[in-house]
Formats: structure tokens, sequence, C-alpha cells
């Protein structure tokens, strides 16, 4: 079966990861381990899958400034997901300032995306 181009995948796995975060959250702490597993495994699928598909996009390209400074936006705001997540599951740090890094670091996610994508 061919797999269709674009990037149907990542973002269908952005919603989900998005589906999954609001699910583990609602259920509360101690968290859940499927929910967290699940939530966590399809985020970092998504974004293994963005970034191939990103790559591929601007290989043949010739990338301006402020689009190589959109790309350093949108990969500082994934390694934030991560080590915000980590942070929360492993109970370490403050956890109401790194859960507002949490809950923020999706819409500069999808903002630095959208104007990437724009200016493309
Ligand atoms: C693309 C990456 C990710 C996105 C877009 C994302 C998004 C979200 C969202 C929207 C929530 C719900 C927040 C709320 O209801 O206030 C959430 C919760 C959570 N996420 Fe993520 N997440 C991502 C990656 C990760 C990763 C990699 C981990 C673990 C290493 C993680 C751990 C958690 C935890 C522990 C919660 C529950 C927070 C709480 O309410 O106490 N997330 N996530």
């Amino acid at each position: 079966m061919d797999l269709p181009t674009g990037l149907p995948y990542p973002g269908l796995g952005f919603l989900l990861t998005l589906v999954f975060g609001f699910w583990l959250s609602r259920r509360g702490r101690p968290y859940n381990g499927l929910l967290f597993n699940i939530h966590k495994l399809i985020a970092l699928a998504s974004v293994i899958l963005a970034a191939t598909r990103i790559y591929q996009l601007l290989k043949p390209l010739d990338i301006q400034a402020p689009i190589a400074i959109l790309l350093v936006i949108s990969a500082l705001s994934v390694v934030a997901l991560f080590l915000s997540g980590a942070l929360m599951s492993a109970n370490q740090g403050e956890y109401r300032t790194i859960k507002l890094i949490h809950n923020a670091s999706p819409f500069i996610l999808v903002l630095s995306a959208a104007c990437t994508a724009y200016l493309l």
C-alpha cells in the first residue's frame, strides 16, 4: 500500500497527542501509566515523522534567516515539551511553572510552524 505524502500523519499524531494529553491531565496524579505512555509515544512518533518530512521538504530549498529562526523556535518548543513532560512525570521541579511551560509550548509550536508554512 502506498502511503500518501504530505503531513497528514504528523498532523494527526499531534491531534492525538493533544487528546491523550488532556485525558491524562483529567485523570490527575499519580498519572495513569497507559495514558502517559500513549501520550509520550505518539508525541515521539509525530515529532520523528514531522522532522523527517520537514527535512525532505526543505533540503532542496535555500533557507532564509526568518525561516531558520522559526525552525529553531519550533525545535526549542518540542524540547520544552519533552523536558517539561519528563519533569512532571518524575515529580521534579515546581509543578505549576513546568505545567505552564507544557501548556504554552504547543501554542508556540503551532504558531511557529504556521508562520514557517506561510513564509514557504
Ligand atoms: C508534541 C508533544 C506534546 C504535546 C503537544 C503535549 C501536549 C499536552 C497537553 C495539551 C496536555 C494537557 C494539559 C492540560 O490539560 O492542562 C498534556 C499533559 C501532559 N503531558 Fe504532554 N505533550 C507532549 C509531549 C509530552 C511528553 C513527551 C511527555 C512525557 C515525557 C508529556 C507528559 C505529559 C504529562 C505528564 C501531562 C499531564 C500534566 C498534568 O496535568 O499534570 N507530554 N500534554
